[in-house]
């Protein structure tokens, strides 16, 4: 028996759509036949969406109300969500004792606590339908920590724990929830905090990406988006309906050791 790997009639719903795995996923996904729904704080997030035929929604997840508005409207021009991707994120470098209270809780506020709002208003609709697939996208540092990311860190190894306790949740209704965990991988994010993190620990950019990013990897080089988008259609075909509660690592080999 082979296993539909279509997703064709899945409406699909892409947080941080604009951003450099955004735009892998929704294209991948588009290719494999859903409608995609992508939403992003910047107009970014537009292009990619006319880029794969799909639909916008401009929205900051940084603020409760306005998430919760995105839930409704999406699901009510959609008709509702099939495949949830929390995907939205940043990066804020510093040590412990000189982060800023309002961005601790920003991070956290846009990276766990907006993806559980949108699980939880997606979740009745997928109910009634009895299928639905949410992919959290967590990191390596949702599985280990590194120094200076305290919000970061703690944001995605929240994500995971909201992973596995709704994955309990909602199995018996044909929802799977899972947690992909990349490594450093090639989008703006990163390249983003490449002079943040020299600054922090006082060495060179080069040493970051050479002993920072890749030395405790082992295969030398940034993981690609697309690399993350297939990971991402597989969790949302048929051949992934046994996989819940999982947190993957797609890192070069970053947390083996
Ligand atoms: N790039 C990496 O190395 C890496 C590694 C592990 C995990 N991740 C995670 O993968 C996800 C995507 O990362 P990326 O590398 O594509 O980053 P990116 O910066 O290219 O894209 C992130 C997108 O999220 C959007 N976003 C940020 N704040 C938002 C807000 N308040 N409201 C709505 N949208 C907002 C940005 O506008 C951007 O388009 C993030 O959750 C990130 O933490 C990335």
């Amino acid at each position: 028996m082979s296993l539909e790997t279509s997703l064709g009639g899945k409406v699909a719903l892409i947080t941080g759509g604009g951003g450099g795995f955004g735009r892998a996923i929704a294209n991948t996904y588009a290719d494999a036949g859903a409608r995609v729904v992508i939403t992003d704080a910047r107009e970014s997030g537009r292009e990619v969406a006319e880029e794969v035929g799909g639909s916008f929604i401009l929205a900051d997840l940084s603020d409760m109300e306005t998430t919760r508005e995105l839930c409704r409207e999406a699901i009510e021009s959609e008709g509702g969500v099939d495949i949830l991707v929390n995907n939205a994120g940043l990066q804020h470098i510093a040590p412990v004792e000189e982060f800023p209270d309002d961005d601790w809780a920003r991070l956290v506020q846009i990276m766990l606590v907006a993806p559980f709002q949108l699980t939880k208003y997606v979740v009745p609709g997928m109910k009634e339908r009895a299928w639905g697939r949410i992919i959290n996208l967590s990191s390596i540092h949702g599985l280990v920590a590194s120094p200076f990311k305290s919000a970061y860190v703690s944001a995605k190894h929240g994500l995971v724990g909201l992973t596995r306790t709704t994955a309990l949740e909602l199995g018996e209704f044909g929802i799977t929830v899972n947690a992909i965990c990349p490594g450093y991988s090639n989008t703006p994010l990163t390249r983003g905090q490449v002079a943040d993190q020299a600054r922090t620990r006082g060495i060179s950019e080069s040493d970051v990406i050479e002993k920072v990013m890749l030395e405790p990897a082992a295969i030398k080089r940034l993981v690609e988006p697309d690399e993350i988008a297939s990971l991402a259609l597989y969790l949302a075909s048929e051949g992934a309906r046994s996989i819940t509660g999982a947190a993957i690592s797609i890192d070069a080999g970053w947390t083996a050791r």
